[in-house]
């Protein structure tokens, strides 16, 4: 049965086949940590493959610990990174002497810490789709046989999971995006891809700031009463504030820029931005009618 696409019981099937030492068990949780698009499950299925003795091939192993190398580069604070640690040094403790040595450079690697903006320019052009003909790309590929899986993965790869929260998984810094595609037709959803800055939504506008010294910055400010303004001013950076005083400030007003970025279907190709949008239109339900 395994993988079913469904992850909390993926989640669970996995550590069954683990616990049986399952001989296929090393591959196919393998290749699911692979296929896996959100950090939480690929945590769940690393971890599990922690204690897995058989079925390991050195190109297995090495993808394994490779991952671990990725996941440095993820946020959760402190208990994630020492339980990562503590699965990773697991997993090691199963390793033979040769093994080790085969292994040794992935198991000393360092992480490559790459943002979602860096993944994003790694990305090639495929075309820089018009608003007028996506509108029917969209409308004629949500009538069935879209790929769930796919339009999943391809939220993440083009970053929307970097700043929207949707069904249940992402970033917070821009609107929760379950509620509107509710609200939007398929025209409106693509116009906000495709030219963000058309429509704003105001609660999550970027403010114009220009110093008395000249010096200008934007982004949104973090807080509203205190003596200095902290204004993000990169949302894949969410955590990097800067800092204004605000007697400082000759002026504040609304940018009439989007903080999301433009641009980002221009390195999908038509298939693609089908089941992305089949993703939203469904609401991320794997069993919508547009997947039959
Ligand atoms: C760097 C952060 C960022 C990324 C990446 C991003 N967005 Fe946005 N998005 C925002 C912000 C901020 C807004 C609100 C401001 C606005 O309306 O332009 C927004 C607005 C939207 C809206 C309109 C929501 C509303 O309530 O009006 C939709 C729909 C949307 N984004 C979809 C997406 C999709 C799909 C992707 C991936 C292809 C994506 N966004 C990538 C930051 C981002």
């Amino acid at each position: 049965m395994f993988p079913t696409k469904r992850p909390e019981l993926d989640a669970m099937l996995s550590r069954l086949l683990i616990y049986l030492e399952a001989p296929t068990a090393a591959a196919k949780v393998v290749a699911a940590l692979r296929a896996a698009p959100t950090q939480e499950e690929q945590i769940d299925l690393a971890v599990a493959l922690r204690s897995l003795k058989t079925g390991w091939t050195t190109p297995l192993r090495e993808e394994y610990f490779r991952w671990f190398i990725t996941a440095e580069g993820y946020r959760g604070g402190n208990t994630f990174a020492s339980s990562l640690r503590r699965a990773k040094n697991d997993a090691v403790g199963l390793l033979s002497d040769s093994d080790k040595a085969e292994l040794k450079t992935v198991l000393e690697a360092r992480p490559e810490r790459r943002s979602p903006r860096e993944a994003l320019a790694a990305r090639t052009l495929v075309k820089e789709w018009k608003l007028d003909e996506l509108v029917p790309i969209v409308e004629r590929g949500m009538k069935s046989k879209r790929d769930f899986e796919r339009g999943r993965q391809l939220y993440s790869a083009v970053a929307c999971s970097a700043c929207h929260r949707f069904a249940n998984e992402g970033g917070s810094v821009g609107p929760e995006l379950t509620g509107v595609v509710g609200r939007f037709g398929v025209r409106d959803l693509v116009e906000s891809m495709v030219d963000p800055s058309k429509v704003i939504s105001d609660q999550y506008q970027a403010i114009n700031i220009r110093k008395k010294d000249g010096d200008t910055l934007s982004g949104r400010i973090a807080n509203l009463s205190a003596a200095n303004v902290n204004v993000v001013e990169d949302m894949f950076d969410p955590g990097r504030m800067t800092n204004v005083r605000r007697p400082d400030i000759a002026a504040m007003e609304p940018s009439k820029v989007s903080m999301m970025p433009e641009g980002l279907l221009n390195t999908l190709k038509e298939d693609e931005i089908q089941d992305l949008l089949a993703f939203l239109l469904s609401r991320g339900d794997p069993q919508h009618a547009m997947y039959r």
